[in-house]
């Protein structure tokens, strides 16, 4: 049974009966989820354990860019895909693409304070899993340490919640003194990178804590989707390949691990 869930109720009900119909699965309902609100968190909580008593595969997909953009304005510069892929586009968004300080905090809260609210709402569950649960969290190639300028990120060591919340808090306030590029945060989707770079110490942190499970991140790949304003080259079937594959990782599969779309990778 696969439960999607969706902060909109009307996209979420038409995202399942596309499935229901185009890809003729049966066993798939809608659950309304807004990963910023406790409440809704709780609802969903609530629904699964009355009716199932338990959780096998948790999969934390929600995201945000967190960026005004100026849609045509991106358009025009007919950015080359390596470009973004390597960062090099970073100079060139600089007044299409423009990091506010309401935007990032929108960000870090649902990337990673929403995986972190709804993974915690859901443990209960997921520690009923017979087999042992798979928890997926998509990330971005973004977050890769070594993408940031900041040495103090890249020290891949001992990280727990306290010290990402920390992390976060410093980011927040460069970003509100207009001190990113001196203090050495990422210049291209400042937020974003950084929120995604805690979303892979916290799946580390979990893997850790909770060796029964396999705790994985993902990224994607480069997808045409409307956080990237549809500019990605994959389709969205071939950027699931990487979530799918790990969801269904078997028993003694990798944890704590980052994956580039269907393959290990090296984010730390
Ligand atoms: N596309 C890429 O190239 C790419 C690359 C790397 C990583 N990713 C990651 O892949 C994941 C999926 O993104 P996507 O590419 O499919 O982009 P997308 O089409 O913009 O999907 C993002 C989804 O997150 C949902 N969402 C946002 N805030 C939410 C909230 N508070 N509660 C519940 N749902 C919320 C959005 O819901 P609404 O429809 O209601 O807005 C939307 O359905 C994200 O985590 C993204 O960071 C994507």
């Amino acid at each position: 049974m696969v439960i999607l869930t969706a902060r909109n109720e009307k996209r979420g009900k038409a995202a399942v009966e596309s499935l229901r119909h185009e890809c003729n699965l049966s066993n798939i309902i809608y659950h309304p989820l807004d990963v910023l609100d406790d409440d809704s968190v709780a609802s969903l909580v609530r629904h699964i354990e009355s009716r199932y008593g338990k959780l096998d595969i948790l999969v934390n997909n929600a995201g945000v860019g967190g960026v005004v953009i100026d849609q045509d304005g991106v358009r025009a510069l007919n950015i080359d895909p390596s470009k973004w892929l390597s960062g090099a586009a970073a100079n060139l968004l600089e007044g299409v693409v423009i990091q506010t300080y309401d935007g990032a905090v929108e960000c870090l809260n649902t990337n990673y304070y929403g995986i972190r609210r709804v993974t915690e709402g859901l443990l209960p569950l997921l520690k009923q899993s017979p087999s042992g649960a798979r928890i997926l969290n998509t990330t971005s190639l973004r977050s890769e340490l070594k993408r940031m300028p900041n040495e103090k990120l890249r020290d891949a060591g001992a990280w727990d919640e306290q010290r990402i919340e920390a992390m976060l808090d410093e980011f927040l306030e460069a970003l509100r003194r207009g001190r990113l590029e001196e203090e050495g945060w990422p210049t291209m989707l400042p937020a974003y990178s950084v929120s995604k770079m805690a979303v892979n110490l916290y799946t580390r942190i979990l893997a850790r804590r909770l060796p029964e499970m396999c705790v994985n991140c993902v990224h994607p790949g480069f997808v045409r989707t409307e956080i990237n304003w549809n500019t990605g080259v994959m389709s969205p079937e071939e950027g699931a390949r990487g979530a799918v594959q790990l969801a269904l990782l078997p028993h003694d599969g990798p944890t704590g691990c980052y994956f580039h779309q269907t393959e290990l990778g090296v984010a730390w």
